[in-house]
């Protein structure tokens, strides 16, 4: 990571002094639940909540080594969501390896993510200033509602594109943006500042999002981690079939709605050949560069400077 305003620090050691929070310091009393979160934190992941906060920090002028704990507990938060998130969406492989519930069970797994939730605001609450912790528990608040709203979803095949980014915003965007946003308060960003953060991770969370939904029909579970093709699995509507259902004839819809009224998964492969046919794959991409593009519009109050370089280049990379 190349934080230029870190003056005690060079390039690369921060996301180590970040790892080296999980490893030395992230500790509950409960050891099955130490034992569950440390092994997600093992397994990998991109670590880009935590990347957002300290370049958001960076760019507000802030010291990003001085804001180490708060970058750890985003990706606590996110990784909180993930062992809940993989119940909700019978996922049984995450990061590489067994998802959570595969190796713990199911009721570990939520309270094991209720407990982490806790563990984090616990923390929170005692070291960080007005409004941190309300905008983490507002953020939470959100990320709960999409994910109901994404339940609530699942099987319909008219959801509405509006719907499908106001689920995207609230279970994804809304930590990206509370991410920079917190980075921002806590570097000593002006109220200018901290609100183009907030829009910038926004923005950012969403062609996060509308990127993974398309990784979801094009990648291979090894190369993600995670099952592929899982949201045509679990019926859920995404972005690419939104727009190819948009744009695609009579037949293409009949095609998946025979599909989700069925109980098997052998027309997927079929499925994603006619999104790709009806252009949802392509249209999917254009509207992952609109969100880019928005993102780093938002960047414009910003000082110009390596973190805001970085955080722009993080948002292109959304485009290949
Ligand atoms: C996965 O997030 C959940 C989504 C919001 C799509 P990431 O793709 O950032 O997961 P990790 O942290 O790299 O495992
Ligand atoms: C992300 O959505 C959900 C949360 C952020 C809680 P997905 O369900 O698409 O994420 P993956 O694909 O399981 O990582
Ligand atoms: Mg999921
Ligand atoms: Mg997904």
């Amino acid at each position: 990571m190349n934080l230029a305003h870190s003056s005690s620090s060079t390039d690369g050691d921060l996301e180590a002094l970040v790892e080296r929070f999980f490893r030395e310091r992230f500790s509950t009393d409960n050891p099955i639940i130490t034992e569950a979160v440390k092994r997600m934190l093992c397994a990998g992941g991109k670590r880009l909540r935590p990347r957002v906060t300290l370049l958001a920090a960076a760019a507000c002028g802030g010291n990003p080594v001085d804001h180490l704990h708060l970058a750890a507990y985003m990706e606590l938060i996110h990784v909180a969501t993930l062992i809940h998130d993989d119940v909700v969406d019978n996922a049984q492989t995450r990061r590489g390896v067994n998802a959570t519930a595969v190796d713990y069970g199911n009721r570990v797994s939520v309270l094991a993510g209720d407990y982490l939730f806790a563990w984090i605001f616990k923390n929170v609450t005692l070291n960080y200033p007005h409004p941190v912790p309300h905008v983490l528990s507002a953020t939470l608040a959100e990320i709960c509602d999409g994910e109901v709203l994404q339940l609530q979803a699942l099987g319909n095949l008219d959801l509405p594109l509006e719907t499908y980014v106001e689920i995207a915003r609230k279970k994804t965007a809304s930590l990206f943006a509370a991410s920079a946003q917190c980075g921002a308060i806590m570097g000593g960003g002006s109220a200018i500042d901290i609100g183009a953060l907030h829009e910038f991770g926004e923005a950012l969370g969403i062609a996060f999002q509308m990127k993974d939904d398309l990784l979801d029909m094009t990648a291979d579970e090894r190369s993600l981690g995670k099952p592929a093709a899982n949201d045509l699995v679990e019926r859920k509507t995404t972005i690419p079939l939104i727009a190819a259902l948009a744009s695609g004839d009579g037949d293409f819809r009949a095609q998946v709605r025979s599909f989700y009224e069925e109980r098997g998964n052998d027309a997927i492969p079929s499925v994603v050949l006619g999104i790709e046919r009806e252009g949802g794959l392509r249209a999917t991409r254009s509207q992952i560069a609109l969100f880019v593009e928005r993102a780093k519009q938002a960047l414009e109050p910003i000082a110009p400077g390596p973190a805001k370089r970085e955080l722009a280049q993080l948002t292109d990379a959304l485009l290949y």
